[in-house]
């Protein structure tokens, strides 16, 4: 029964250059590869050199060309400002054609940066695509985060122009994106020429003159762009993650390698059909966004949903199955965070049960470990197969998974599936042995990844190599520990580096703690992730004030609380936060994060042999006590 897989997995092996020639045959190239392969520059390797084509030609245009311009390309949901709309896929190529067009007009070229800061909303996924057609490099900014964090992105991108909205809307009310973008240029050390502004009615922003730019007036006056043949390994887009400091690291996907292995996945891991709908509930911000709202469904000639709106409380837990049965998607795609909220407020499923969705044929969980009982809940009442699968920002597309098109091969609850094509994963020791099957090691992928994993770090190659492929030459290092089983099924556990995922978002702990250390009152600071019933993991931090603070420290708290707001953003759901007199560390100095972590979630603990007071345990068990745990 798994011969296909298997077989299939086998030969992507074996033949890594032939497999992947094959499939870059679904891809419309203006040249086709000169090296599918190019490994001259080992251990960093590029895929389809000296081919040339263009993402957003094979995601548009060439759909009109083959006759599906009628076709919905893109469906806009947005049950937050009670609107939604439909763009076929003759209007998407229009409006992207004029608005990069605009782009243009302002000066934008292959190869230059643009920022695209916007809500959920149908023109994020238009800018992205109306760069990708001009061969400029995008680079998407969730809107969750504050201006500081945009600004470093400014920083470290350059951008030429930078593409936004007069407003997001939240169930706390309206986020003034103007405002967080002219605070961020403000920070920023490099200026951008011009600033393209997408009024929404809900909250009008006034332009600043000189500078920024209306959309509407631009767009209008802008002739349209053809698409421009770029090199396979030209860079489309930027995406900033987050890494162990407070330094975003910037993943560099290419144009031709992405378009050739998500057009793979579409079929074979989601089991979409050209003119199917999928409906993918993400934020454009992250590589999910990226690669299954937009630039997916679209390479593969289906539909795609975007919502603007919440698994919960716009207005309900049904939103997700109301616009499933609405648009009859044939996948849903969305966080485990995001099933568990629904769970907890619809646990008999009474929500699901109201509508029709006999045409969804399976649906997908990534982003955070999926816990079993959600998976289970999921399964009871939807009675489709509950799929996890597992991957990263770095790589854009499921390192391991169940490939749902090709062959059904059974579900273990627990595991995030089996290695897709290319992918050859295994878990090691700290000696770089391969761990006996079933037991726990550092998740390691053997070189080369396959097409659509990063080309590098933007403007850092350096910090590529040493944070992926130093620890283990040969390998690319996922920063997860996990297990190989006896069948081959992936379990991802925990992360090895002071990464946490939040509600499915992934955030540096160490860029907390430099919030927490700036604070003039605060010497140390240590931010760890906690568990949590819905969002998987929340921060937790501890901080020691300098002897000379004998201020109030509630007030201080929420001082700190609102500082974690302020720099990073409301994404970081830093909530909890305790003054202690000290922090325990080993004799040589390393704060033990990982002991005050398991006291925190009430799990069994050992007293590490190397600390230095054993004492302060005690202290910091009474001190997290004081905040309920
Ligand atoms: N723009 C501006 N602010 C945003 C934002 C955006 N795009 N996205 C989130 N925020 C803000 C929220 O308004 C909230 O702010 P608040 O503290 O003022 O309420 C904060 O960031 C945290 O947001 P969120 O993570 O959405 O938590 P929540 O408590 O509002 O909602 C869930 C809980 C479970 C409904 C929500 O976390 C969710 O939908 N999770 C799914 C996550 C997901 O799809 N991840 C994608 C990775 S694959
Ligand atoms: P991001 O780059 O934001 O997509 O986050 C990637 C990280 O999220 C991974 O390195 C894992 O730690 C975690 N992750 C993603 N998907 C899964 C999954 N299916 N199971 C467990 N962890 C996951």
């Amino acid at each position: 029964m798994t011969e296909q897989y298997d077989g299939i997995h086998r030969q992507s092996l074996a033949d890594p250059e032939g497999f992947w020639a094959d499939a870059a045959q679904a891809i419309d190239w203006d040249q086709p590869a000169t090296k599918v392969l190019d490994d001259s520059d080992a251990p960093f390797y590029r895929w389809f050199a000296g081919g040339k084509l263009n993402t957003c030609f094979n995601a548009l245009d060439r759909h009109v060309i083959a006759g599906r311009g009628e076709q919905d390309a893109l469906i806009w949901d947005s049950p937050i400002t009670g609107q939604k709309a439909r763009y076929s896929y003759a209007e998407m190529q229009a409006r992207v054609a004029t608005l990069a067009g605009a782009l243009a007009e302002l000066g934008v070229t292959a190869g230059d940066r643009v920022i695209i800061y916007m809500p959920m909303i149908p023109e994020a996924a238009m800018a992205m695509l109306a760069c990708a057609r001009i061969g400029a490099i995008h680079s998407v900014v969730f809107g969750g985060f504050a201006a500081p964090e945009l600004a470093k992105r400014i920083d470290d991108a350059t951008p030429k122009l930078i593409l936004s909205a007069s407003c997001g809307v939240e169930p706390s009310g309206v986020v003034d994106y103007k405002q967080l973008l002219d605070h961020a240029l403000e920070l920023a050390e490099h200026s951008v020429e011009h600033c393209l502004i997408l009024q929404r009615d809900m909250h009008p922003c006034a332009l600043t003159n000189g500078r920024d730019l209306d959309w509407e007036e631009a767009v209008a006056a802008a002739p349209p762009a053809d698409c421009v043949s770029v090199d396979a390994t030209h860079p489309l887009y930027i995406l900033y993650t987050s890494g162990t400091t407070g330094r975003p690291k910037g993943v560099v996907r290419d144009h031709g390698g992405h378009a050739v292995a998500l057009t793979w996945s579409m079929q074979n891991i989601y089991g979409i059909r050209p003119g199917e709908v999928m409906f993918t509930a993400s934020d454009v911000g992250w590589v999910v966004g990226h690669s299954y709202i937009v630039y997916g469904p679209l390479l593969a000639g289906a539909t795609t949903i975007m919502l603007e709106g919440k698994p919960i409380g716009t207005p309900d837990a049904g939103t997700f199955w109301r616009i499933a049965e609405e648009y009859e998607a044939r996948a849903l795609f969305t966080a485990p965070t995001a099933l568990r909220a629904i769970k907890k407020e619809d646990p008999n499923g009474e929500f699901i049960a109201r509508h029709d969705l006999t045409k969804m044929r399976a649906f997908f969980l990534a982003g955070e470990r999926s816990d079993p009982d959600s998976v289970r809940w999921a399964e009871e009442h939807l009675r489709i197969p509950i799929l996890d699968h597992w991957w990263q920002t770095e790589t854009g597309w499921a390192i391991a998974g169940y490939p749902f098109g090709l062959e059904r091969l059974p579900v273990k609850i627990g595991s995030a599936g089996k290695p897709m094509p290319g992918y050859d994963v295994m878990a090691l020791d700290e000696q770089g042995e391969v761990m006996p099957a079933g037991e726990l090691g550092n998740i390691v992928i053997r070189l080369p990844m396959p097409p659509g994993t990063f080309a590098t770090l933007w403007g850092n190659r350096e910090r590529h190599f040493d944070g992926y492929l130093a620890r283990y030459p040969g390998y690319y290092l996922t920063g997860d520990s996990g297990i190989v089983d006896e069948d081959g099924y992936v379990h991802i556990m925990s992360r090895i580096d002071d990464v946490i995922n939040v509600a499915g978002h992934r955030l540096s702990t160490g860029g907390m703690e430099e919030v927490l250390s700036n604070h003039p009152d605060i010497v140390e600071a240590a931010v760890f992730g906690v568990r949590d019933a819905t969002k998987g993991q929340v921060p937790l931090g501890l901080v020691v004030p300098g002897s000379h603070f004998n201020g109030d420290e509630s007030a201080l708290v929420a001082e700190l609380i609102q500082r974690v707001r302020d720099e990073i953003g409301p994404v970081a759901a830093f909530r909890q936060c305790v003054v202690v007199k000290r922090l325990p560390k080993t004799r040589s100095g390393k704060t033990l994060r990982g002991t005050m972590r398991s006291i925190a979630n009430g799990d069994e603990w050992t007293m590490p042999a190397t600390i230095d007071d054993p004492a302060i345990l005690d202290e910091i068990a009474a001190d997290l006590a004081r905040l309920g745990r």
